[in-house]
């Protein structure tokens, strides 16, 4: 039985049905899943705790669901389309059949080096399908996977590796990224001198490149997967048992794991991805994003994998040889639906539409946007250029945490708004709360967005520390998830995303902390003090805006801007580096200490004419100097 919706007045019934009969509804969806043994209850919860079960004491193993449910009725169908960065070099397509085998191999060779059930894994790779085959691997044998993006530093990498005790780490030797080769084992390599716990390294093969290889530690991927059986017997998950980890940041301290568990992932990505993109059997799906954030993990491999569909994985950028390889690719493999992050969508925007004229882009029927608010004018452009004013445009606001698309039009079903995330997904039941926590009623309100009823794809904890999942996600308002975001329900109950309410900045789709940045700059040797805000950038959405207090003695102010960037490259990654540092006498403290960051933010905007009230500072002369050395 499908569950695909088709119209709207079907998407409203449904919406009603999820709401009023949530445990009959997720029933229904889950029922079309194999399951080694049927739950016995379909939710328990309390987000006191939290403490949320979906599809208590079910029994499955998720690849099961996407290998063999596909294998006999369409093993011939290509799962993954591999397009690599150089378009020169061929790309790669596994069937269902080939992709099944891969698997299996690969989880054969996992156990042979004695990885099994509960284990952590690192995945630490570039967009090959071997790393979808790694992700899928450890799910057969029970192992929790954990991808660290590639473009994460040594420290970054090390430091997900001893939060999560990981007994192992799939990597490759190098990597390809526009016109650059890229050093990924020499990365582990760094890495692993910080670590205790890994006892095996298997490396991919991909770009030739010299590497090291510690005797005993290291294998080629090739040499440990010759001569295993490519059949695997998958292992009995419980519906609660631990699927993967992801690591992601927070407005304090270290990036958490994000943890999501086997059952109610495995519905909730299938269902999602088979309504908003509204998927027909046959069509080819791409979405641009890395295997190394969530999006890759619920919308590249788990959700159109379980859905049968054909995924598209892209290793290169979109600017690679020229701004018009996202469309020769969609040219190439003739594209259906096309799902990428709005700093893309401007990036291209500012090439103009020279780059397009080449490509027809008629095969594409519907186009996505996901990461961040896109704005109006952005949305505009992608409709009229790319979708050529045929294509409904999906904007899918989610998080990390929420495990997959929770606020998005259905394709073709919703009407769409420009710059709205408009309606729930059925099983979705927010709310918009004041900052003293009352519920806003009503159309023509905005507040902070929360989430007051579980659904199957939500976050159980964070790995480790549940008291932290507890403090940052359901202390804020009592009995209710607090996404971070703030929204608007306009008159007609459509949901507009605004952006972070707390101290998570996103630059290019990246979410970061901006104490995770203060940390890496304090650790330059001349840094006294720093404080890093958000201001608004026209292609990334938001840009990194550093202030810093230094000791000056030996160092100009270029070479030490320089230091700072090299500083948080090696401690975060390049990623994170400002896109201004200003060097400061002083930051505006009030006579507490604390820092008072919205005169930072006004600075770094530009909007200085009304700074608000700054008689609470010890020292409001420190405000003018700022003034004064604002970094244009
Ligand atoms: O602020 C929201 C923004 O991205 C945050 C989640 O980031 P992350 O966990 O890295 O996941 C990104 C991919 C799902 C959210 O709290 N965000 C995501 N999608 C949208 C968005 N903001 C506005 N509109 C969106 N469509």
């Amino acid at each position: 039985m499908s569950d695909r919706i088709h119209t709207l007045s079907g998407y409203f019934h449904e919406y009603q049905k999820s709401v009023t009969e949530p445990e009959q509804f997720w029933a229904r969806v889950a029922d079309s899943f194999h399951w080694k043994k049927r739950w016995d209850k379909v939710l328990e919860w309390d987000f006191e705790g939290p403490d949320v079960k979906w599809f208590v004491n079910g029994k499955l193993n998720i690849t099961e669901n996407i290998l063999e449910r596909h294998l006999f009725i369409m093993g011939d169908r290509p799962a993954i389309i591999w397009e690599p960065n150089d378009p020169e070099e061929e790309g790669r397509t596994l069937t269902y059949k080939q992709l099944y085998h891969a698997v299996c191999q690969f989880s054969n060779a996992l156990k042979s080096k004695g990885i099994g059930k509960g284990d952590k894994v690192i995945i630490y790779m570039p967009m090959v399908p071997e790393a979808a085959v790694a992700m899928l691997a450890c799910a057969r044998i029970g192992a929790v996977h954990s991808v660290v993006f590639a473009g994460f530093s040594s420290n970054a990498l090390s430091d997900r590796i001893n939060d999560c005790e990981a007994k192992a780490v799939l990597t490759s030797d190098g990597n390809f990224r526009g016109s650059k080769k890229i050093a990924v084992k020499a990365v582990v390599d760094e890495a692993l001198e910080k670590t205790s716990t890994v006892e095996s390294v298997i490396v991919y093969q991909r770009t030739k490149q010299e590497v090291t290889m510690k005797e005993g530690r290291d294998y080629w991927w090739h040499d440990v997967i010759d001569g295993q059986p490519d059949t695997n017997e998958a292992e009995v998950m419980d519906s609660e048992d631990m699927l993967f980890i992801l690591y992601t940041s927070g407005s304090t301290g270290k990036p958490k794991g994000v943890v999501h568990t086997t059952g109610g992932y495995m519905v909730y990505t299938k269902y999602s991805f088979e309504n908003v993109f509204q998927y027909s059997p046959g069509d080819v799906y791409w979405c641009t994003a890395d295997i190394g954030w969530i999006t890759g993990h619920s919308y590249i491999v788990y959700g159109p994998l379980l859905a049968g569909a054909t995924s598209i994985m892209f290793e290169g950028v979109p600017t690679y040889p020229d701004a018009g390889r996202f469309w020769a690719v969609v040219d190439k493999y003739q594209v259906n639906q096309f799902y990428t992050a709005p700093t893309a969508i401007r990036a291209l925007e500012a090439h103009g539409t020279g780059p397009i004229e080449p490509y027809k882009l008629d095969s594409l029927k519907v186009l996505g946007s996901v990461g961040e608010p896109i704005n109006e004018e952005a949305w505009h452009w992608y409709h009229t250029h790319i979708g050529k004013n045929r294509c409904p445009i999906v904007d899918t606001w989610w998080q990390t945490e929420t495990g997959g698309i929770m606020v998005s039009p259905l394709a073709g079903v919703t009407p769409t708004k420009p710059a709205y995330a408009t309606l729930p997904l059925p099983g979705v039941q927010l709310a918009i709360v004041d900052p003293e926590g009352k519920v806003l009623k009503g159309n023509s309100v905005e507040g902070n967005l929360c989430i007051k009823f579980p659904w199957p794809g939500m976050i159980r904890t964070t790995y480790g520390d549940h008291e932290r999942c507890k403090q940052t996600y359901f202390s804020t308002y009592k009995g209710m998830y607090f996404t971070g975001d703030g929204v608007k329900r306009d008159h007609d109950g459509y949901y507009r995303i605004l952006g972070r309410v707390d101290d998570v900045i996103n630059v290019s789709g990246h979410r970061m902390g901006t104490a995770e940045v203060e940390n890496a700059i304090n650790e330059h040797p001349k840094v006294i003090e720093s404080a890093v805000v958000g201001y608004p950038h026209e292609v990334k959405g938001q840009g990194i805006y550093a202030y810093v207090i230094c000791d000056m003695k030996n160092r100009t102010e270029e070479n030490l801007k320089g230091e700072i960037k090299d500083t948080i490259s090696k401690i975060i990654g390049p990623i994170a580096k400002p896109d201004k540092i200003q060097i400061v006498p002083g930051l505006p403290k009030t006579r507490s200490g604390k820092i008072m960051r919205r005169i930072l933010r006004k600075v770094a905007e530009g909007s200085m004419d009304n700074m608000g009230d700054t008689s609470t500072l010890l020292d409001p002369g420190v405000v003018e100097e700022i003034i004064k050395g604002r970094v244009e």
